[in-house]
């Protein structure tokens, strides 16, 4: 991409994320029962609603999370994992399902500090647990180099991996700020790009390290970054 053409990726990605995250509900408004879609206004309701009309079915349970600095309040079927949850409930669409089975790290995100595989964790383990997603990484200044250094090096071509390889690299950040090469490629050995974008990934984090830490890239500075 051209550095024109990076500025204007970063910025609309970083002002689709503030966005998204500003729309995600605190609570929800309307509880909608999923098997008759008739509506309630608390849990509490639509629990007594199940065992007066589906008793044979499990109702739909509730966790609070902290998703990307917001508490929200959840109700969901129980055999949702955290994947569905935030896309169905919350709107979060960065974390991708590709295998669906724990194998590709497509649908990584930040849970208590740890990257997790969203599409393999039920939500109902998650209450009080402390989300990030690939949408709050791309509003906060302090990551805009690595968002930027993987559009500088075309680290995507589908994209659909791209979003769990960036939430693997910020995990990795947050602990080590300084890593080697073979630290990140172990660090990122979880995330699988059937596109073939593997090697890049190193350079656009390597280079996303030097200008976090003051350096300039290619002539190129955090300030610009932040600038652009
Ligand atoms: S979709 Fe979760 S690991 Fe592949
Ligand atoms: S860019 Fe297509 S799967 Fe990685």
């Amino acid at each position: 991409m051209s550095d024109n053409q990076v500025r204007s990726t970063l910025k609309s990605a970083s002002e689709q994320a503030a966005a998204t995250i500003a729309a995600m509900p605190a609570k929800p408004k309307i509880i909608a029962c999923p098997l008759c879609g008739r509506q309630f206004l608390t849990h509490t309701e639509l629990t007594a609603h199940y065992a007066a009309e589906h008793p044979d079915s499990v109702a739909p349970v509730t966790a609070t999370l902290n998703v990307n600095g917001k508490n929200c309040e959840l109700i969901f079927e129980p055999f949702m994992t955290l994947k569905q949850v935030l896309q169905y409930h919350l709107g979060l669409i960065g974390a991708k399902e590709m295998c669906d089975r724990g194998a590709c790290g497509s649908c990584t995100v930040i849970m208590d500090g740890r990257p997790a595989l969203s599409c393999n964790i039920l939500a109902s383990e998650c209450e009080g647990k402390i989300i990030e997603t690939v949408e709050g990484i791309a509003v906060i200044p302090k990551w805009k180099p690595l968002i930027d250094r993987y559009c500088y090096w075309d680290a995507m071509q589908c994209g659909y991996c791209t979003p769990g390889f960036l939430v693997t690299a910020k995990a990795l950040l947050d602990h080590n700020p300084n890593p080697t090469e073979h630290e990140i490629k172990e660090a990122l050995s979880g995330n699988i790009c059937i596109c073939g974008t593997q090697p890049r990934h190193s350079q656009a984090i390597l280079e996303a390290v030097l200008i976090m830490s003051g350096h300039a890239v290619h002539g190129y500075t955090a300030s610009e970054v932040d600038n652009g």
